[in-house]
């Protein structure tokens, strides 16, 4: 049981954090957020005890934020803590990465030292396939696979970039620097909407004051306790919450 949810025997897909389920209703998905960890296209895992539920929680709490911001997101209820309801999306295979400061592969990939404040966001995108190791995709390719149409395509780097002034800023005002993050967009009856999540999973971190990581490179790089760094973040962004 998950909530009102009995989790049938067989998840449809099992990713590598999170496993997706059918619902009653057809057009609705059940997203279990794992304990499961990994890193480096899956080489490390693990499992940390609470680590679902505090995904899962930001994940709730920026889809929310930016619904109320005019952005479309699969966001429907939480059914348990660490168990969402979103709406069914034929999934766009990008991963559509936004930087503010150059760290990570952009730091291994160009001549950028970690730590640069870049002059403007920039949006990269990965073409989403573990089998290839997710390569980095341009809008030409995109355009002449049929990923998106030009149309489509200019809408999912706006709406990257409107995620990304809302939580830049959310994240400023608790005291975090908001370096980069990663979005998957789907489509449902001819609109683009915001899928998958948005946790410290997904983005990348920076203590304003102190520098330190509070996000998964805390678990890439073994800086310390992983799921200490979590909660120390959903403390900031939402200080009632029971972590
Ligand atoms: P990665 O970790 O590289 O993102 P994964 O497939 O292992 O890949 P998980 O987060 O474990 O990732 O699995 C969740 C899967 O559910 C992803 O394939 C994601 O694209 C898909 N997904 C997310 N939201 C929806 C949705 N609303 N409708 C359909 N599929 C979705
Ligand atoms: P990136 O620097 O491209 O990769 P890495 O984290 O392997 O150095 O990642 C940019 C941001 O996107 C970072 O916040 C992590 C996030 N991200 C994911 O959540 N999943 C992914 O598969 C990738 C490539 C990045």
């Amino acid at each position: 049981m998950r909530g009102t949810f009995v989790i049938p025997a067989k998840p449809l897909y099992e990713g590598k954090a999170k496993s997706v389920y059918s619902s009653e209703n057809p057009d609705e998905l059940i997203v279990v957020f794992r304990n499961d960890m990994t890193a480096f296209n899956g080489v490390k895992h693990d499992q940390f005890t609470d680590k679902g539920r505090l995904n899962a929680t930001a994940s709730e709490f920026f889809m929310r934020m930016l619904e109320t911001e005019g952005i479309p997101t699969h966001f429907v209820r939480m059914s348990a803590p660490d168990t969402m309801v979103v709406r069914r999306l034929e999934m766009i295979p990008l991963e559509v990465i936004v930087r503010n400061i150059a760290a990570g592969s952009m730091t291994k990939k160009y001549p950028v030292d970690e730590g640069t404040v870049l002059d403007r966001p920039v949006v990269t995108i990965d073409y989403k396939d573990d089998e290839r190791g997710d390569p980095m995709i341009n809008d030409d390719l995109i355009l002449v696979f049929h990923i998106l149409n030009a149309e489509e395509l200019t809408k999912v780097k706006e709406m990257a970039l409107k995620v990304n002034k809302v939580l830049r800023g959310f994240f400023d005002e608790c005291g975090i620097t908001l370096v980069d993050f990663k979005l998957e967009f789907g489509k449902s009856a001819g609109t683009i909407y915001l899928g998958d999540e948005i946790s410290m999973d997904s983005m990348r971190l920076w203590d304003k004051v102190t520098g330190e990581s509070l996000d998964k490179d805390v678990y890439r790089f073994d800086k310390g306790d992983v799921i200490t760094a979590y909660r120390n973040v959903l403390k900031r962004i939402i200080p009632d919450a029971v972590v």
